[in-house]
């Protein structure tokens, strides 16, 4: 895949006029928004409208984590709107991953929609191994949590995981090929880490695997993003 259909670019700003004007400016170095809670609910599903209108394809990261009847209706209701990808927690279970994937089927076949990727998060980039067992009460650790969560949403038949470019690796190795490996908390040299705790560089994240890679600060708090992009870019294809 070449590099910009690899980039997803994550649209954390408060509003559709902000997130209109980063999509314009970008022009056509970036082809994959990731529109997240703050936009969605400052701005709703004609955001969503706006950004497909602008020829874009939208990766809608609510992470959807409730009971399988909730999450599989908000899932077909992701899926009208017609989004490239939208993902759900692993931790939601087996039950609710499968009756997702089997509402998000049903409704592609019966209204002739085009299957949005089903991604599920494993364990947060801001988790840290201390705070897996401190808040959540995981003892086994952070590489075997991730691990367990993506073979479980492997059986449950959906597309692939977000994960830390940490875990890719034992994720690919793990799932093997065709699995996608969505990766955020990606900082190249110039980033400091913010909030999260599990990062790599955009180089790093590609040759351990990942399909995807998500970036936000670094590229939208950067004094000329579309210089940002092009250095990412060199990097991705050194990779
Ligand atoms: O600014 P930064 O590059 O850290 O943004 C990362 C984006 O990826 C944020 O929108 C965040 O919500 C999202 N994300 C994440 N970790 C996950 C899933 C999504 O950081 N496991």
């Amino acid at each position: 895949m070449p590099w910009k259909e690899r980039l997803i670019v994550a649209l954390d700003v408060p509003d559709a006029a902000q997130a209109i004007n980063v999509v314009e400016r970008l022009g056509d170095d970036v082809k994959i928004y990731k529109v997240g809670f703050e936009l969605f609910v400052s701005s709703g599903p004609a955001l969503l409208q706006q950004i497909h209108d602008r020829g874009k394809s939208i990766f809608l990261d609510l992470k959807f984590h409730d009971i399988p009847n909730t999450v599989s209706k908000a899932a077909v209701a992701a899926t009208r709107h017609g989004v490239f990808m939208f993902n759900l927690h692993a931790s939601g279970g087996y039950e609710m991953m499968v009756r997702c994937r089997d509402s998000v089927e049903e409704v592609c076949a019966k209204e002739n929609l085009q299957k949005p990727k089903i991604i599920a998060v494993t364990v947060l980039t801001s988790f840290s191994n201390e705070s897996l067992k401190s808040d959540l009460c995981v003892q086994h650790g952070m590489k075997a949590h991730v691990r367990h969560l993506a073979a479980l949403t492997k059986k449950a038949g959906l597309d692939g995981v977000v994960a830390s470019a940490q875990e890719t690796a034992i994720i690919r190795e793990h799932c093997g090929k065709g699995f996608l490996i969505v990766t955020p908390g990606i900082r190249p040299s110039w980033q400091p880490p913010d909030d999260q705790q599990r990062t790599a560089t955009p180089q790093q994240a590609i040759r351990d695997g990942a399909d995807y890679i998500v970036m936000g600060r670094a590229i939208l708090k950067h004094e000329d993003p579309a210089r940002a992009i092009e250095i990412i870019s060199l990097e991705m294809l050194t990779a």
